[in-house]
């Protein structure tokens, strides 16, 4: 536990050896040592002689789990209709003996040459039209029917032969859904695009409202008038692209529940598949997907094309705990050190893999799986990273994957238990999408800098935060932050607004509640949603440009954004000195029933941000703790225990009062503790108010 005031002192001092936790393993009825270790394996790279040693290694790196053909298809299926599973047999005879479960690929992701030979039609297609070829992976439009069909087939094949194995934990559809194929614009989707419209609209007229035709010409008269979102001489229609990023979105979902269908015939063993919760990947609201999925996973790469990409996995981590509504989730792919798909692909530095894998299980990861088992020889990922390097289980690299199994071991406790957080962050793709149209007040508002800015701000002050969807149930959140959340329901606003008028703090960002949930804006002056609640109308928004900052009275510098408001039953806490809307208001705060609705009009900087952040934990009852970037405080909690998790990426050492057993050092705590730089601990102590 955190000592002194964090946690209010609820919790008594360590009892060292608690038992087992009782909590219910990750996937149900199967029984592992501790946090799973899993790993991609992809043996149809190698010949069979090698088999025998990979499973013998992975026993001896204690691997739970392995994902096998996830990209089997044209092994399995060598010519139309002949299966051979062979090798797939011996494979899992293998793995089986040597006691590792299998997390089944159906082995849909890429489809072998033959098929795009044959019906060249199930080719995805660009906005521009032009067609990807075979020769990557995943080049499969996902409304085929014919891609549908013969992928099907496969799954039948797969889950009849394999769905009642004994040593099968999880299924494992396709691979990454969406990765490179989300947006098709060919002829089929087309149809595919028109048939989700008329099931959404009903009428053609009612599309015409929703989209507003009326405007430069576009009325439709026929369903057959409608196009996906293709290239365009001048801006396309916003709602439309809306549309087709929900179609899209949706048309990928229905590959993956068609494939769980068939699969369910067969099998009672829990299904999932691997999202791509990450910074550069946009294409699918996963909480759309949530409810079709028996055990959330994700895969996480460092981008290190992002100024911190360390924050990006700590917001990414809490995102994908907040698909999984707050149960355990599983970290399906990550990498031992460098990927083979960035400009520059870094390797992990001193201590990097433990910190990234803790970041993920601090956050509510159960399960850490590694792309890939072993260092592929030929093709296009040859150079990344994986468990078993080129130079094979020797050096440095082998003894790091050791080290890290070791440690995962020693997290035993942990598994099952929940992250605890007392703040909100609402998150819609919805918005993101909408967001990003190139006809905005000013491009530089994006969506997600403004939602990294805000979980970096509260990383900073030590303050874990889940993830909500808009209109998700805010009850026992005392903090509610909602960054740009431009397109908003009426339903979802209200839920914002019960929140507050019932006690919570929250803080809306510029450019929100501006229109709803079929991009048409909300009349009767900004933020249209959230004018009342505010108690404030933004009359005009007032963009700066690229670089330009301006003053706040605070002393706070800002950038992007300025506007000009006016205020109601608003309190101006803070205003412009200079820029285009120099002496107008830039931060106010409503008294609203028993909590408090902020809004601030602006990008604020790091130190503007920091104080804001303070002023809201602190007018909401959480305790805040001044670490700065590159720390990670959270923690996890259980019936009888908690477990601080602290990670220090920095080059310094950082000091805070913990009391407990160390699970990373063994070591017992008591007070004010030393974390070296670049350390991890994992502070274990029994909770004194069980039941309470
Ligand atoms: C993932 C993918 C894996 C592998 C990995 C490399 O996107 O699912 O198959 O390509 O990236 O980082």
């Amino acid at each position: 536990m955190l000592t002194d005031d964090w946690m209010q002192g609820r919790f008594v001092s360590l009892t060292p050896a608690l038992p087992r936790s009782s909590a219910a393993p990750l996937v149900p009825g199967w029984p592992t040592r501790s946090i799973v270790l899993g790993c991609d394996y992809n043996p149809e790279q190698w010949s069979p002689e090698v088999w025998a040693d990979d499973t013998a290694r992975m026993r001896e790196l204690g691997i739970d789990l392995v994902a096998i053909n996830i990209f089997g298809w044209a092994h399995l299926e060598s010519e139309p209709g002949v299966y051979d599973f062979a090798a797939l047999d011996t494979v899992i005879g293998l793995l089986h003996e040597a006691g590792i479960r299998l997390n089944l690929g159906t082995g849909t992701a890429s489809p072998p040459p033959w098929l795009s030979r044959l019906h060249p039609e199930i080719l995805p297609q660009s906005a521009e039209g032009v067609t990807a070829w075979p020769g990557g992976r995943q080049a499969w439009c996902p409304s085929s029917p014919v891609y549908r069909e013969r992928s099907l087939a496969l799954v039948e094949q797969v889950a009849a032969r394999y769905g009642r194995h004994e040593a099968l934990a999880l299924w494992h559809v396709s691979n990454e859904l969406g990765c490179h194929n989300a947006h098709c614009y060919c002829d089929t989707s087309a149809e595919a695009f028109r048939t989700w419209l008329e099931a959404r609209y009903g009428s053609i007229e009612a599309l015409n409202a929703s989209w507003g035709t009326a405007f430069w010409s576009q009325r439709c008269r026929d369903w057959a008038d409608i196009l996906p979102p293709r290239t365009t001489l001048s801006a396309g229609n916003p709602a439309q692209r809306l549309d087709f990023r929900r179609f899209s979105s949706d048309a990928q979902l229905e590959q993956y529940r068609a494939e769980a269908a068939v699969i369910r015939r067969h099998s009672t063993a829990p299904i999932t598949t691997n999202f791509m919760v990450t910074a550069h990947i946009q294409a699918l609201d996963y909480f759309d997907w949530a409810d079709d999925m028996d055990l959330i996973a994700n895969d996480h790469y460092l981008d290190h094309r992002l100024t911190d990409p360390i924050a990006e996995l700590a917001f990414s981590a809490d995102l994908t705990r907040g698909i999984a509504a707050g149960d355990p989730w599983m970290l399906m792919e990550t990498s031992t050190s460098a990927v083979s798909w960035q400009p520059v692909n870094h390797a992990k530095g001193e201590g990097e893999l433990e910190r990234t894998v803790i970041g993920h299980v601090a956050r509510g990861a159960d399960s850490i799986c590694f792309f890939q088992w072993r260092a592929s020889q030929r093709g296009a990922e040859k150079f990344h990273s994986a468990l078993l390097p080129h130079a094979g289980a020797t050096g440095p690299a082998w003894q790091r994957s050791v080290e890290l199994s070791a440690l995962l071991d020693r997290l035993e406790p942990v598994v099952g238990t929940r992250v605890v957080a007392r703040a909100a962050l609402v998150f819609s793709w919805e918005s993101w999408w909408a967001t990003g149209a190139d006809t905005h007040p000013s491009g530089l508002l994006r969506y997600l800098d403004e939602a990294h800015r805000y979980h970096r701000a509260l990383r900073r002050h030590g303050v874990t935060v889940d993830m909500v969807r808009p209109g998700d149930d805010l009850t026992g959140y005392d903090l509610v932050i909602v960054p740009t959340l431009y397109a908003v329901s009426d339903v979802a606003a209200a839920i914002i607004r019960d929140a507050v008028s019932t006690g919570a703090v929250a803080l809306i960002t510029p450019f929100s509640g501006i229109a709803d949930d079929s991009d048409a804006i909300r009349l009767g002056g900004y933020p249209g949603a959230f004018r009342d609640l505010l108690g404030l109308v933004v009359d005009e928004f007032r963009p700066l440009a690229e670089r330009a900052t301006v003053s706040l009275e605070s002393g706070a510098t800002a950038s992007i954004w300025t506007e000009a408001m006016s205020t109601s039953s608003a309190e101006v806490l803070d205003r412009f000195v200079d820029g285009p809307a120099a002496g107008l208001p830039a931060l106010t705060r409503a008294a609203v029933g028993a909590g408090a609705a902020y809004y601030v009009g602006t990008v604020l900087d790091d130190l503007g941000l920091d104080a804001l952040i303070g002023r809201l934990c602190g007018e909401a009852g959480i305790p805040t703790r001044s670490l700065g970037d590159g720390v990670d405080l959270v923690v996890r909690r259980g019936d009888d225990r908690e477990i601080v998790f602290v990670i220090n990426h920095r080059d310094e050492a950082v000091t805070l009062p913990l009391t407990g057993r160390d699970l990373v050092t063994g070591a017992l705590l008591d007070g004010p503790a030393e974390i070296p730089a670049g350390a991890v601990r994992a502070v274990l102590s029994e909770r004194s108010d069980r039941g309470a």
